[in-house]
């Protein structure tokens, strides 16, 4: 790519935050990200499958628009910046989030995240949808006249994965040519210019969707007839049935996950969390894929017999109302709950959608071997001792 260039080994990283845990695979420590409705970019966590992309000559970057359209061009980050811009304030998480436990059920491969695998940013730039207009491609089309009906993504990183080759992923054309579906192409976040770690110069943003669709450092976008081939779409990120293992799997028998499921975590409390008997605040967050809103989140400190409904907040001092025109419909809702602890004892969130949808009871039936979607009840264990809470 002009200007942007994927270097072959981690020299040259950006420094990081040192409460990450993890240098290449960053996660900030899980009460982070109860402190903010939006995440500071220091904090946000960062998931890169290869070393950083270096922009040499930025005036040189452009984005090529490739495949079955009309006109095939290039386009300079002043042209991308010249539409009109979006402010989306849109959750991100990696389809690995809440890795760890679904390994404690059994062996899963991939990066052991905890509950911090996701954060929640005000995401600017142009949204496909105008890019694509500007290309000849109109607003709300599922098919062009060439016969391209997805969006392919692709960037200048080297991933062992892709063969040195780089990092891709797609999206339906219908979806990026929805300016509804708010994708975009961003330069910036939390109103700073992108930094290296989060896809300098220009990367997408697909709200609502896992993490893996949201290319950063783009070197092109093609309009394909079929989704995109690339590993992380054919051979990564599916969800696989708990009876799937490495010997029977066949990848091409499962799509590509696009919205994640409702989820939910307790944040403010450590797994085991030493408490002094008396009152304890529970805070944690909940998001559901697809821009569905988030109708409940219930609290249980007796392994789900009884439940109290924690309170639901996005921005502050403003009452959060799902699906309503006044929330942001991509982003999290902070919860927060007060219990009294008398004894040692497991204190459990679920959240619900606005469709009704529920997280499940447990791991294990939504374990799958690559360790994506887990999204079961969250637990955490509650200790009587000595402890500042
Ligand atoms: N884009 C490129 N080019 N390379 C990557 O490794 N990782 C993807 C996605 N986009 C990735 C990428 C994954 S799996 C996730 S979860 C998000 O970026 C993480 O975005 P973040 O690092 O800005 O939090």
């Amino acid at each position: 790519m002009p200007g942007v260039r994927g270097p072959s080994e981690y020299s040259q990283e950006p420094s990081r935050d040192p409460s990450l845990k993890e240098p290449f695979n960053a996660e900030p420590p899980r009460s982070a990200l109860v402190s903010s409705y939006v995440t500071p970019v220091h904090l946000f966590y960062k998931r890169n499958h290869g070393p950083i992309p270096i922009v040499d000559h930025i005036e040189n970057y452009s984005v090529s628009f490739t495949g079955l359209i009309d006109n095939p061009t290039k386009l300079s980050i002043k042209d991308i910046r010249s539409l009109p811009k979006y402010n989306v304030t849109a959750t991100l998480q990696c389809a690995g989030n809440r890795r760890t436990a679904m390994s404690k059920v059994r062996n899963v491969r991939g990066v052991g995240w905890d509950v911090s695998a996701i954060g929640n940013a005000v995401w600017g730039g142009a949204k496909l949808a105008d890019v694509l207009e500007l290309l000849g491609i109109p607003k709300l089309t599922s098919s062009t006249v060439l016969g391209g009906r997805h969006v392919e993504f692709v960037s200048v990183d080297r991933c062992k994965e892709e063969n040195g080759g780089p990092y891709k992923a797609s999206i339906p054309l219908s979806q990026a040519t929805n300016p509804d579906a708010d994708v975009l192409l961003a330069y910036e976040m939390n109103g700073e210019i992108l930094n290296r770690d989060h896809g300098f110069p220009l990367r997408v943003v697909v709200p609502g969707v896992i993490g893996a669709r949201s290319v950063k450092w783009l070197d092109s976008i093609n309009v394909l007839a079929e989704e995109c081939q690339g590993f992380f779409m054919q051979k990564d990120y599916k969800m696989f049935p708990p009876s799937v293992n490495w010997e029977n799997i066949n990848w091409s028998s499962r799509r590509p996950q696009m919205d994640f499921p409702v989820q939910s975590a307790i944040c403010s409390l450590e797994d085991v969390q030493m408490v002094k008997p008396g009152k304890v605040s529970i805070k944690g967050y909940a998001v559901s894929g697809g821009g569905r809103g988030i109708e409940r989140v219930d609290i249980s400190m007796d392994g789900g017999k009884s439940w109290v409904e924690a309170s639901r907040t996005q921005k502050p001092g403003k009452h959060y109302i799902s699906e309503h025109s006044s929330s942001d419909k991509w982003a999290w809702v902070l919860f927060e709950a007060t219990v009294d602890v008398s004894q040692s004892t497991e204190v459990i969130a679920k959240a619900v959608d606005s469709a009704a949808n529920v997280q499940p009871e447990n791991v294990e039936s939504v374990w799958n071997l690559r360790g994506v979607l887990n999204t079961s009840w969250h637990r955490v264990l509650l200790r009587l001792g000595h402890s500042n809470l």
